[in-house]
């Protein structure tokens, strides 16, 4: 997936601004080191950085971490499925990325090798019912034209019994979990949230027929996310505080 820091920050920087009270959950002590697993722009891992935690940023994106390090960060490119870290870290946290990585063991058990023992890891991720009316107008469009949605679907967003058995099979305790909705007020509006988070389903649709599918694809979610003159995207969050035992 390549990602634009641009028009990521400018249409759809809300993410890490509602990630932010994660930092609270974390809370950080000053000289600590905290890793952001899938820190994007590093909006969040500067804002992490502030605290006087000292602070490393990966992300599989060369662009976004091009976009981290151009703020002064500490960041590298690297895939979450396969961290390289060994008992460095005193915390992680990761905002709205883990629903990316659709191999959650192989992710977990690198994050566990990453942490110190009693280290803590708070992340936020897209959870059950996530996005449900846009996966559902997405969906329709392209079975209309004989496309696979599953085969390109590229986000895991599980409930949080699920994830709780998989984080205490990685070696966690799990502190606290829970699932719940956010809609969002999306301002730039849904073809853009569509043109920044859904390149790989629309990259499936000849490059003719696509301005008639994402046509298609903010009509059918129109009833949904649609209110009040606003879209707003159907969020459900998962949110959970683990530690490395
Ligand atoms: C999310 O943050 O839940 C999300 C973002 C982009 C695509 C799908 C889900």
């Amino acid at each position: 997936m390549h990602w634009n820091p641009e028009s990521y920050e400018r249409d759809v920087g809300f993410v890490s601004d509602l990630g932010a009270d994660l930092i609270g959950l974390l809370a950080p002590e000053p000289g600590e080191r905290i890793l952001d697993l899938g820190c994007g722009d590093g909006r969040l891992t500067a804002q992490l950085a502030e605290t006087g935690a000292v602070v490393t940023g990966v992300d599989s994106s060369a662009e976004q971490i091009a976009a981290a390090r151009a703020r002064g960060l500490d960041a590298e490119v690297m895939d979450g499925h396969a961290l390289t870290f060994e008992a460095t870290f005193d915390g992680m946290i990761s905002n709205a990325a883990l629903h990316w990585m659709t191999e959650p063991d192989r992710v977990l058990a690198g994050v566990h090798r990453a942490l110190r023992p009693g280290g803590r890891f708070v992340a936020e991720m897209g959870g059950a019912g996530n996005v449900a009316a846009v996966r559902d107008a997405l969906r329709a469009a392209m079975d209309r034209r004989g496309l696979d949605f599953e085969a390109a679907n590229p986000w895991y967003f599980p409930d949080a019994a699920e994830y709780s058995a998989r984080l205490e099979a990685a070696g966690f305790e799990v502190s606290a979990i829970k699932l719940f909705g956010r809609p969002t007020p999306m301002e730039a509006g849904f073809r853009a949230w569509m043109e920044v988070f859904g390149p790989r389903f629309i990259d499936q649709v000849p490059a003719g027929d696509r301005a008639a599918f994402l046509d298609e694809v903010e009509a059918l979610a129109r009833p949904a996310l649609w209110r009040d003159g606003a879209w707003f995207i159907d969020y459900v969050r998962l949110r959970f505080v683990a530690v490395r035992t």
